[in-house]
């Protein structure tokens, strides 16, 4: 072989990260093989005693990963063999580095996934504890970027929390099918020795085993669904930091990060860019093509295991980091935003947000809604040609526009009272965010 080509076909650079899952599932499968008396305890007691070797070399540092023995499971075998002589070349009995790899991926997946969702429930309960200091603090809500009605920001940083607890869900579901052994596929049709599938699940803590031998070597779907969800998840941390850029921009200048999150410029003292939600804006599009790849790795592909499948690791392991990576900031940019409520009230009297509740007050005294809306059309055309608001306009003013409008209309085009009157569940009113975030903090 070349070393262009040794090169080429080696994974070792990147699947030594799965070192502790190889060596779990080793351990299962050798403890297994004895308690069928497929291998001796004296075999087993060896191979135990050099993977602790092994474990302490490489935690050291002082373990040779060498590139000749092209992957991990290789490399660790044969420094056991090393070690332990025989009873090291019996560990591969019954067992092929198909199922063996898609047992490490499983068990490296399902650690990777423990990990995100925590790092999730800490991400959703800082969005939880910054919407409650926000939960009545008055936010121009936007349809196409224009200024629609009065929200509250605690009200929409609860949209992200909604949206992120859909990604929890969608990788809980994920782990389920994750979690399960391929060993004892071996090769790719299962293997002549008496071997016991359900006792290396129970040991590995795997919720059963993969049904088909074929299936459990060659289908890497549930690393496809990680991806997919990740992408979800990235999609929507996306979208947040889309918004606390243009919240940063001084035109809107709703917020300020802290100085941490942030870089100047190399040119223009005065800058202060939002590089940390850009750059997370911008991952997102890896994780994109991450999905992209192992999808289309997977699609031409024959049963059972084709070498293809050593190019599932790397698009898996980076999505795995860049989520990990990304929650891990946002856990610590959340509650150093400082909201500027005096800039967001400005915002919203320059954009008629309460037109709506003047119709809805229309509404309720009688006319239909179509033409309360012409009518309130009318008002707002009037307070443009004045230059102020509606709530600035006067009750003269108002009532040439519709009779119907009494003195008590001045409360109904105040921000709060547009705010209070959403008081049903999933609304915006103030109440209504304390009590979505009370029943969200129950779980
Ligand atoms: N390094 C391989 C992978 O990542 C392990 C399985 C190789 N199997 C084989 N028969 N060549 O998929």
């Amino acid at each position: 072989m070349s070393d262009l080509v040794k090169r080429y076909t080696a994974s070792v650079d990147f699947d030594q990260r799965m070192w502790r899952q190889d060596i779990r599932a080793s351990l299962a499968h050798a403890t297994m093989l004895a308690r069928q008396n497929i291998i001796s305890t004296d075999d087993l007691a060896d191979i135990e005693r050099g993977m602790a070797q092994v474990v302490h070399e490489i935690e050291s540092g002082s373990f040779v990963w060498s590139l000749d023995l092209e992957d991990l499971h290789l490399n660790i075998e044969k420094r056991l063999t090393t070690l332990v002589g025989d009873a090291g070349k019996r560990l591969h009995t019954g067992r092929s580095r198909n199922d063996q790899v898609a047992t490490d991926i499983r068990l490296y997946l399902r650690d990777a996934i423990d990990d995100i969702a925590s790092l999730l429930g800490e991400f959703q309960s800082r969005l939880l504890d910054l919407a409650e200091k926000e939960a009545a603090t008055a936010l121009p809500g936007f349809t196409h970027l224009q200024v629609a009605q009065p929200i509250t920001f605690g009200h929409h940083l609860l949209a992200y929390f909604e949206m992120v607890r859909r990604d929890a869900e969608r990788l809980a579901d994920c782990r389920r099918r994750t979690n399960r052994l391929p060993l004892g596929a071996a090769a790719l049709a299962g293997t002549s020795y008496p071997i016991d599938r359900q006792f290396v699940a129970d040991l590995l803590g795997f919720d059963g085993v993969c049904e088909n031998s074929l299936d459990a070597v060659a289908d890497r779907d549930f690393a496809i669904e990680f991806c997919a969800a990740g992408a979800l998840l990235m999609m929507h941390l996306s979208r947040l930091s889309e918004e606390l850029v243009l919240w940063m921009n001084p035109r809107f200048g709703f917020i300020k990060l802290a100085d941490r999150f942030c870089t100047g410029s190399s040119i223009m003292p005065q800058k202060r860019n939002p590089d940390v939600p850009e750059l997370a804006r911008g991952k997102t599009g890896r994780i994109y093509g991450h999905l992209m790849a192992l999808l289309t790795l997977m699609k031409g592909q024959p049963l059972a295991y084709n070498k293809d499948n050593q190019e599932d690791k790397e698009p898996l392991f980076d999505t795995v980091d860049t989520l990990t990576d990304t929650l891990r900031i946002f856990i610590e940019m959340i509650p150093s935003i400082t909201a500027h409520p005096e800039n967001m009230r400005d915002a919203l009297r320059q954009g008629f947000a309460t037109a709506t509740d003047l119709a809805d007050y229309l509404t309720r005294r009688g006319l239909p809604f179509r033409d309360a809306h012409a009518a309130v059309g009318l008002a707002v055309r009037r307070a443009e040609e004045l230059g102020i608001d509606l709530a600035q306009l006067s009750l003269e003013e108002l009532q040439r526009v519709s009779p119907l409008i009494g003195d008590d209309v001045s409360t109904v085009l105040t921000i709060e009272g547009s705010l209070a009157a959403r008081r049903h569940v999933g609304g915006t009113a103030p109440e209504q965010v304390l009590a979505a975030i009370a029943r969200a903090r129950c779980g």
